[in-house]
């Protein structure tokens, strides 16, 4: 195995926020890797720092304290090695959707033809279904049509990480999905690292190979890491089915729910467990997560072998 495998592509070590007006750090001791290839989601409550840590990890924001470490640099600013969407669109309103694409495009590709960097923009913008509206302006768009151009702009620039704030919370539920297949089909071909905010529980088991689990502020930290057991070829349709989605999906939840909160003010553990929901014994006996005696090292490389589960059932 390479060792660029084993080496994290990403590294955050340490990361705490605290806002000059606040008496309180919004997060301290946020540790989590990334590796080269991963889908990662973070899901946590509102508040508890999310858009702050992806802040940072774009470098547009800095921590005060810890560091980030992306493919052996650290992180000092922004780069566009790193592809943006924001939680709210953030386009240039005197530029038309073809434009605010191309300028990224041509920042990232300066010496291709005025053609290259047209067919390039056109690309990305039927992939989210806006080619009627590639020559209107951002205040002619719908809010869910404004985040898409900021889906296609980030997707364009083909970043080595794409850092997605809640991309899809603003879109209708058919548009949503296919943006989501979209995503997957285009991780797949491309082996695009994505570090991903969500609200969205399904969301997070469909797309993510793993799930931060963010903690409360003040003081939040990634509370766990839990490993996405379900085959790596999810498919939205069947997701349900899966014979371990339940048990990955209460596990999120009952985090959501109960823990999330009690384990504000720093009491989550520094260095956050990793947890297999329906795989391994949990770590925490009696937290109520269904266990399913199956090797990790089948889930991990995500040939979970079904007729066993169904006997261990
Ligand atoms: N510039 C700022 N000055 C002071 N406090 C801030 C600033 N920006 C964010 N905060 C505070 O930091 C905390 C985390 O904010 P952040 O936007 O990262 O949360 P979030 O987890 O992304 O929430 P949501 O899910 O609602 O988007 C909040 O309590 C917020 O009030
Ligand atoms: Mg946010």
């Amino acid at each position: 195995m390479s060792s660029d495998f084993e080496r994290p592509f990403l590294q955050v070590q340490g990361l705490a926020k605290r806002f000059p007006s606040a008496a309180e750090p919004v997060f301290d001791a946020v540790n989590f890797s990334v590796r080269r290839g991963e889908f990662v989601c973070i899901i946590g409550h509102s508040g508890c720092g999310k858009t702050t840590i992806l802040n940072v990890l774009a470098g547009l924001e800095q921590a005060s304290g810890g560091t980030v470490i992306m493919d052996g640099r650290e992180v000092a600013g922004p780069s566009l090695e790193r592809g943006v969407v924001f939680q709210g669109h953030a386009l240039m309103p005197w530029l038309t959707v073809r434009r605010n694409i191309a300028f990224a495009v041509r920042s990232k590709w300066p010496d291709w033809s005025r053609s290259q960097v047209d067919a390039h923009v056109q690309r990305y913008v039927e992939m989210v279904g806006l080619a009627a509206a590639i020559d209107k302006k951002p205040a002619q768009l719908s809010g869910g049509m404004k985040q898409r151009v900021g889906i296609a702009r980030a997707f364009a620039i083909q970043p080595k990480m794409l850092l997605l704030d809640e991309p899809f919370g603003a879109l209708d539920a058919l548009t949503r999905g296919t943006i989501q297949d979209e995503l997957l089909k285009i991780c797949a071909a491309t082996g695009q690292t994505v570090f991903m905010i969500t609200h969205d529980v399904d969301e997070a088991i469909l797309l993510a190979d793993t799930i931060l689990l963010m903690s409360n502020g003040p003081q939040a930290r990634i509370a766990e890491i839990v490993r996405n057991p379900l085959p790596r070829e999810r498919q939205r349709a069947s997701l349900h089915h899966e014979p371990l989605f339940y048990a990955v999906r209460n596990h999120l939840v009952d985090f959501l729910v109960t823990r999330a909160k009690t384990l504000a003010h720093g009491r989550a553990p520094e260095h956050p467990p990793e947890v297999w929901p329906g795989v391994e014994p949990d770590p925490e006996p009696g937290r109520g997560a269904a266990v399913i005696a199956l090797p990790r090292a089948a889930a991990a490389a995500n040939s979970v072998p079904r007729p066993a589960q169904r006997e261990a059932r």
